[in-house]
């Protein structure tokens, strides 16, 4: 098994405790995939004496950033929805007039296979470079059984071809196709919920997500996909209170929910079930941003109830047409008052719990995956501080890397 020990370098675990995790040493020992020594490089055991050894030049050294929520798979893009928007026009208005997400499926059904990963590979890209070691990607533009499972296809190949962690979310109730008008249980009766047996049956989803707002899905048309994947066993998430307060997050915590997302129009009722369930609040400024959206969502009264909070880019072409979670960190900062270390917590031990894969990754701690992210910078608060700067030195994921 390959192995490499990483020394001289500044070390933001982002373990709890300290702040930033800061406090544990200068070395990393490297076994195959896994982490397996940390601690000062003059402590190591004597076996890591013969190891290769990397110098990182003093350099910040972070766990690799794990984008939690994106729709980084779809085909064309909205730029003339971002025009028409700029006129007058809002995204509820162009999304009920046909436009939106159903503009996008279009699109995306149109689209190959290959296609979808050809257009996804520059953004997946974008996010590698600055540090990003996993990536969960949704369906939801497809909204038929046929084209929700090509787009989950791609998300792993995509996966595999940039030897990274995907993590895939079965989305098929995002929005109702127009061959569904007025018909959302038949959709979820023919679409969402055979669609979800199929991806099962293929291992194509790792999760399964929804969209509960007035131009999408009510929270009972939510409560019948979720009863359905847990029928299956799979995790759930949602898309909660973006745009207005129906009560998603409340029920989604009911159903145990990995994270709820967005969360502008969370009320206290929801921010104590998500604290009862575990619930992560995954923040979205990029949307929040996009939409010139005014209402924040409540971080105070989620930081006091102990909520996780993660951050991501929401990466998709209407709402949020943002590739860097470096950016997200700064904007979750400057538009939601998050520190900069509750920002890198955000893309690290909390997006990793948004996930389901805190024993994996998130954190740099001993047996976990060794996939990391290191930086020109000395002070990891400088990472959610500059705008559209990026100051990657290189990602290591594993030891042949
Ligand atoms: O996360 N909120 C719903 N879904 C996406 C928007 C997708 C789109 O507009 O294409 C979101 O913001
Ligand atoms: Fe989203």
């Amino acid at each position: 098994m390959p192995r490499k020990l990483l020394v001289n370098m500044r070390l933001a675990t982002m373990r709890e405790g300290t702040p930033y995790g800061l406090a544990d040493g200068s070395a990393v020992g490297i076994e195959g995939d896994r982490i397996a020594y940390v601690g000062k490089e003059d402590e190591a055991p004597a076996g890591w004496a013969n190891a290769e050894r990397e110098d990182l030049g003093g350099r910040l050294v972070t766990p690799a950033l794990i984008d939690c929520h994106t729709h980084l798979v779809f085909g064309g893009n909205r730029a003339r929805e971002f025009e028409m928007r700029l006129e007058g026009a809002s995204y509820e208005e162009i999304a009920r007039a046909g436009g939106g997400i159903v503009s996008t499926m279009e699109a995306t059904r149109e689209a190959s296979e290959d296609d979808l990963v050809e257009a996804a590979l520059p953004r997946l890209d974008a996010m590698i470079a600055e540090g990003v070691g996993t990536v969960e990607i949704k369906s939801g533009y497809g909204l038929s059984v046929e084209h929700e499972l090509k787009m989950l296809r791609v998300a792993r190949r995509l996966g595999e071809s940039q030897h990274m962690r995907v993590v895939t979310s079965y989305l098929a109730a995002h929005a109702l196709p127009p061959e569904y008008k007025g018909r959302h249980d038949v959709y979820i009766d023919e679409v969402v919920l055979p669609g979800m047996d199929a991806a099962k049956a293929e291992n194509l989803a790792d999760a399964v997500d929804g969209f509960c707002e007035g131009i999408a899905f009510s929270p009972e048309q939510i409560a019948r996909v979720f009863d359905h994947a847990r029928e299956l066993g799979l995790p759930v998430k949602l898309h909660a209170e973006q745009l207005s307060n129906l009560g998603g997050a409340k029920l989604a915590a009911g159903y145990g929910a990995l994270s709820a997302d967005h969360l502008e129009y969370l009320d206290e009722a929801g921010v104590k079930a998500m604290a009862e369930s575990g619930t992560v609040a995954t923040l979205l400024p990029g949307a929040f941003y996009t939409l010139r959206e005014t209402q924040a969502p409540p971080v105070q009264a989620l930081r006091e109830a102990g909520v996780p909070i993660a951050v991501a880019t929401d990466c998709n072409p209407g709402s949020s047409p943002l590739a860097s979670p470096l950016l997200a960190m700064n904007m979750a900062c400057t538009l939601f008052r998050l520190t900069p270390e509750e920002a890198l917590a955000g893309v690290t031990r909390n997006a990793a719990k948004a996930l389901g894969l805190s024993s994996d990754i998130g954190t740099i701690e001993l047996g976990k995956a060794a996939e990391l992210a290191v930086w020109n910078v000395s002070e990891p608060a400088e990472l959610a501080y500059r705008i559209g700067f990026n100051p990657l030195h290189k990602r290591i994921m594993g030891a042949a890397a």
